[in-house]
């Protein structure tokens, strides 16, 4: 049977669903600045780190930075499978550069350094590299990427990276091992959980994307919903469509905190 939750809330369709276009993203004021730093750090030739618990938000600022870079001047790769050692990592970041992932871990080296040389000179154009899930990385690997921040011509940076990952990782980079690659960062965002006025404009501003003129979540429906969430995005997402699901098949047009209560309950984090 189709889903017809959205059909009973009058909405064009599902509000809290993953494809959401750069243009439509929910940007309060500390988000817009932590964009405008990503997007002055990537401009300025530099690295980034972005930092967040799962689900706060991360990629889809570093969405909004891409969006905001001038296509004609910068190409964005984006590079999600970091858990493989430093030669596939290398075979990545080549296909990511649209290069040919073959030879020897030198050879693939050498063709990526070449490639973003070419690309400035012939083009002008800076590729911005940004890797998820940093924290996944193994040492080895991590251990290497400071190779990627060395490419210069004329002591010009060529490569901005924009490490993306969980809070740990920065504790991870202070270690011994990782230090250099920190030393060479110069920007780093912390994505936070939403407060409750923020959950709340977050969840009006999905809704209102989809067509919905009016609250669904009446206050104490939303109270809970920020608490039960902890301010996390995605789980506002999975518990609020589950919480519409069951107020529709009851057909209750607002959602109170105990349609809230029972949704959680369909959810794994209970
Ligand atoms: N600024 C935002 N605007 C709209 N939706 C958002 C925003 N931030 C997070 N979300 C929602 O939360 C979900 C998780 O966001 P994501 O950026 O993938 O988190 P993270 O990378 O930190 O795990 C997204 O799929 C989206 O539905
Ligand atoms: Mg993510």
């Amino acid at each position: 049977m189709n889903d017809t939750t959205h059909i009973f809330f009058g909405l064009k369709g599902d509000p809290f669903g993953k494809q959401i276009c750069a243009d439509d993203l929910w940007v309060e004021p500390s988000r817009a600045d932590a964009i405008t730093r990503l997007v002055d750090t990537a401009l300025g030739r530099s690295h980034a780190l972005v930092l967040g618990d799962p689900g706060t938000g991360k990629n889809c600022l570093v969405r909004a930075m891409s969006a905001r870079l001038p296509a004609t001047d910068y190409r964005v790769a984006s590079i999600a499978h970091v858990t493989v050692g430093p030669r596939d990592f290398l075979r990545q970041v080549s296909l990511a550069l649209g290069l040919p992932p073959h030879g020897t871990a030198a050879a693939v080296f050498e063709a990526i350094q070449r490639s973003i040389r070419t690309t400035w000179a012939e083009h002008r154009i800076h590729p911005v590299l940004v890797l998820d899930e940093v924290h996944l990385m193994p040492d080895r690997t991590l251990s290497h990427l400071h190779v990627l921040t060395n490419f210069d011509l004329d002591s010009n940076p060529l490569l901005s990276l924009i490490l993306v990952g969980l809070p740990e990782l920065q504790d991870r980079l202070k270690l011994g091992v990782h230090r250099s690659l920190l030393t060479r960062i110069r920007t780093s965002v912390q994505v936070s959980p939403t407060t409750l006025a923020d959950t709340a404009a977050y969840v009006s501003r999905r809704l209102e994307l989809v067509g919905s003129r009016s609250d669904i979540f009446v206050s104490d429906g939303m109270t809970m919903l920020h608490e039960l969430a902890a301010g996390v995005p995605r789980v506002v997402d999975t518990l609020a469509w589950r919480a519409m699901q069951i107020a529709a098949q009851r057909e209750e047009r607002v959602i109170s905190r105990a349609t809230v209560r029972r949704a959680w309950q369909d959810t794994p984090l209970a």
